[in-house]
């Protein structure tokens, strides 16, 4: 039975909220006939978790139980699970990491001096749901050394089709200088995994949002 907690409620909120925002930035028709492109693929780098946290849903600014929210501007990300013929992929496992807003990773590699926000939860994974949509609430990317901003994916089907890849901020000056971004050579593969985040009006006051599609190679 699901309890009605402020919690659960909240949540609800989320999901509602960013299904009808979707709809209302980008209808699914424009996104499978401007983007037909596959996501390109890229390292998982070092930093996937060695252990996941205890929290791992796709609210990333909230770490269940506690009262403290993440630092950063909290920023949605939503999508969907497509194939390259442009139709949903149902049912995907969708997986984001990334570093908290001082630039540190949940991970015990990661040996940077700046304290780790503990109240970011650096990892989440959801289920795409029938129409191949996701959404996680995060914090807008940061910079760390040598990197440009950039949110880790890694998606599977229950097919067993996997894709890892990054997500990166359209307008980012440091895009061009960063080696992961540059490899991808094609143009349009760049695109397709730049993504432009503007106010997010109609989910959260003072947030941001972006889509981004990811159309799974074959
Ligand atoms: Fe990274």
């Amino acid at each position: 039975m699901l309890v009605a907690t402020p919690e659960v409620g909240r949540r609800r909120f989320i999901v509602s909220g960013l299904a009808s925002a979707g709809a209302l930035l980008l209808p699914h028709s424009v996104h499978a006939q401007q983007n037909v492109v596959p996501t390109p693929r890229q390292t998982a780098g070092p930093f996937y978790p060695v252990r996941f946290p205890e929290d791992v849903d796709n609210d990333l600014v909230v770490v269940r139980g506690a009262q403290a929210r993440a630092s950063g501007v909290v920023t949605h990300v939503m999508g969907r699970v497509l194939g390259t013929d442009g139709k949903p992929v149902p049912n995907a496992t969708v997986e984001i990491w990334q570093c908290d807003a001082h630039g540190r990773y949940l991970h015990p590699a990661d040996t940077g001096k700046r304290p780790r926000d503990t109240a970011f939860q650096g990892y989440g994974r959801m289920t795409a749901r029938a129409d191949g949509s996701y959404s996680f609430r995060t914090i807008r990317p940061v910079a760390y050394p040598g990197r440009t901003p950039h949110i880790h994916f890694a998606v599977r089907t229950p097919g067993g089709r996997q894709l890892v890849t990054q997500m990166y901020v359209a307008g980012e000056p440091l895009n061009t200088g960063d080696s992961l971004y540059a490899s991808i050579r094609d143009p349009r593969q760049r695109e397709a995994v730049t993504v432009a985040l503007a106010p997010a009006n109609g989910i959260e006051p003072g947030a941001l949002a972006g889509t981004f599609d990811i159309l799974l190679p074959t």
